[in-house]
């Protein structure tokens, strides 16, 4: 780490002693952080999104021995911390009775989420505040996430948030969540860590949630990662005007000579996992400049060595289309 990446996470660190909101770079998205223990600071992030305080934030650590302080850690949650921590998987566990978590975090649930990022910039923050950080994606709610700098520097100009500027998110999109707190395991968002995956550490089944579980999991919310112009998924052409977006070799073609991106020109979903929002960004902001309303999106397979992707992606742009 250089002395200008040190130098601004001191400036943070010092912010978020003082009660204030700072955007963090995470290997998902970047996130809009601030002391868990803090109901004041914490409020200031559901203000600054606009996000229905119903709706409970997930909380970063820098430890598992620092996750123990917060939430009661089964023999499965200790299972999953091991394999997967540090890294894209959130835990849903029961909240311990004597944490300090403020309840504005948790959105008065008896649980509460929480995920050890992989990413130095987080977890240098996380060491020198000494505190836990909850932080949602650093964008206005409801809107497309951000994987770089620069998206959140958009979505919070007129606030003058502090961002601490890193590389890209590595993986591009939020943390799969997987529910301990209940009887049977069950995810509530895809994202890199597939269900697979964690049934194999679990030795046994887990169970998805789907739309009818909108209470357990409150940001499961239909409409989400919404860019302002229509998303028009499964496409297998483009129209004049639209604004594409393909994936590997299917191409929409551009008759029209309209803007198109590729996820990935060699199908690889991984890599059209971390360039989805910041494409989608793109094509937005080309499309209200121009006359397009809506963007074209190429089908994105969801069967292959890497399917557990193609479903996380297909999760967002799903959400991302609907009204
Ligand atoms: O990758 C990520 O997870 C990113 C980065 C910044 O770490 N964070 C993120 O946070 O995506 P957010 O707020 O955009 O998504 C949090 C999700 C919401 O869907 C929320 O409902 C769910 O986590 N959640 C939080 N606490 C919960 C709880 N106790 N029970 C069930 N769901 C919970
Ligand atoms: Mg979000």
């Amino acid at each position: 780490m250089n002395k200008q990446e040190l130098a601004r996470i001191n400036q943070a660190v010092e912010l978020i002693r003082q009660g204030e909101v700072v955007v963090m770079p995470t290997e998902t998205v970047y996130g809009l952080a601030a002391n868990a223990f803090d109901a004041e600071a914490c409020a200031k992030i559901f203000a600054l999104k606009g996000r229905p305080a119903h709706n409970p934030l997930i909380v970063h650590v820098a430890s598992i021995e620092d996750a123990e302080e917060l939430a009661e850690l089964s023999e499965e949650a200790l299972l999953l911390t091991k394999a997967f921590w540090p890294g894209p998987l959130t835990i849903v566990l029961p909240k311990k009775k004597d944490a300090e978590l403020s309840d504005v975090v948790t959105a008065n649930l008896e649980t509460v989420a929480l995920r050890m990022p992989a990413h130095k910039t987080a977890l240098e923050l996380l060491e020198r505040t000494g505190v836990p950080l909850a932080a949602p994606s650093a964008n206005k709610s409801g809107k497309l996430s951000p994987t770089y700098a620069s998206h959140s520097l958009n979505d919070f100009a007129k606030e003058e948030v502090f961002v601490i500027e890193g590389d890209a998110s590595k993986y591009g999109l939020e943390s799969t969540i997987i529910d301990l707190s209940t009887e049977t395991p069950t995810i509530l968002r895809y994202g890199f860590i597939t269900p697979e995956s964690i049934k194999k550490i679990l030795g046994k089944d887990i169970v998805v949630a789907d739309k009818d579980s909108k209470v357990k999991a409150p940001g499961m919310l239909l409409r989400h990662y919404a860019p302002r112009v229509a998303l028009r998924l499964d496409a297998i052409d483009i129209r004049s005007n639209e604004v594409g977006l393909d994936f590997g070799e299917l191409e929409l073609g551009n008759k029209y000579g309209n803007k198109v991106l590729n996820l990935s020109a060699k199908g690889d979903l991984a890599e059209a996992a971390s360039n989805l929002f910041d494409y989608l960004h793109r094509l937005d902001k080309h499309a209200s400049t121009s006359s397009a309303v809506a963007i074209a999106v190429s089908p994105i397979p969801e069967e292959g060595p890497e399917d557990g992707i193609g479903l996380a992606i297909n999760d967002r742009l799903r959400r991302g289309a609907a009204v």
